[in-house]
């Protein structure tokens, strides 16, 4: 399998059924080199290709998320480099990943690394986490989505304090704005979120899939168009596992739900 430098690539729970990424660039707080964020799709490449992995988890450190995208990389960069080679616009394929994918943020998420944990599908805390957009803070703004996501998630005046003035935000405020899902003490954090993990690995893989995509959605449509591709998906699980739940004796236990479906 992949060697990598940047970050490590295990398979964990019980079941050997979540995919679990560490980003560990300690000596640059996890900052997001090309050669970092190269080696995450990698490994969520391979993990979509692997039908045992029903979820994913994304972390960092104790101390770090993902201090940002990689400031040493960016500042001899010049404006003909970045727009000629869509500098961030291969990050989005993290928010295009068709699992379930939780972040599981203690310390910093800056930046770039607010960015990465907002692309996924969940986000829970560490009771010290600090989320922040401070590129204003360098003479810039954030690329990563940032305007966009911190929006969505937190609202229009919360969003313009944090990007217009830098200002990190505590996970409790976080938990407060409805930008993480839950708050969990530093130590607790990785192992609350495997629960979660391995929860929703346990799930028809079809039916996350389909319940992420109607999610998702909901950004990208109008209201008229989600629901008519919910209720599309609703339909169209019928032919699959609705079915047999049903056929499990009327009893609708979904226990005999074989997760690769
Ligand atoms: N890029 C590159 N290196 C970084 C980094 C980054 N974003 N963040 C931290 N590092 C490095 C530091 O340079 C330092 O390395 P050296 O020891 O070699 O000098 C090491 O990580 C440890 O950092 P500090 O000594 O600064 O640690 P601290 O505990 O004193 O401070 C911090 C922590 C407040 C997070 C501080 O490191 C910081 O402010 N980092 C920059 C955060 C930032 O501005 N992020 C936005 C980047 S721009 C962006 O992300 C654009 C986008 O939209 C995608």
């Amino acid at each position: 399998s992949a060697f990598y430098s940047n970050i490590t690539v295990e398979k964990k729970g019980k079941k050997n059924n979540v995919g679990f990424i560490q980003l560990n660039r300690p000596k640059a707080l996890n900052a997001l080199c090309d050669a970092l964020m190269k080696e995450l799709q990698t490994a969520l490449s391979d993990f979509s290709k692997d039908e045992e992995v029903g979820c994913v988890v994304l972390t960092g450190s104790n101390k770090a998320f993902a201090a940002g995208a990689d400031i040493k990389e960016m500042q001899p960069r010049e404006f003909a480099e970045v727009y000629k080679g869509d500098f961030l616009g291969f990050w989005n394929s993290i928010s295009l990943f068709k699992k379930p994918i939780i972040a599981a943020v203690n310390g910093y998420a800056l930046g770039g690394g607010c960015e990465i944990a907002m692309m996924c599908d969940i986000i829970y805390a560490g009771e010290k986490a600090k989320f922040g957009q401070p590129e204003i803070l360098l003479g810039t703004i954030p690329g990563g989505g940032g305007t966009q996501r911190l929006t969505q998630a937190v609202g229009k005046s919360k969003a313009m304090e944090m990007v217009l003035t830098g200002d990190q935000i505590s996970a409790q405020e976080a938990l407060q704005f409805g930008l993480v899902a839950n708050v969990y003490p530093v130590e607790e954090l990785v192992d609350k979120v495997m629960e979660k993990a391995e929860k929703i690995a346990s799930m028809s893989q079809i039916a996350t899939g389909m319940a992420k995509e109607a999610v998702n959605s909901s950004y990208e449509m109008t209201l008229a168009e989600g629901i008519h591709l919910e209720r599309r998906l609703f339909h169209s699980t019928f032919a699959t596992i609705l079915k047999l739940a049903i056929n499990s004796i009327g009893s609708c236990n979904m226990g005999i739900i074989n997760a690769k479906l």
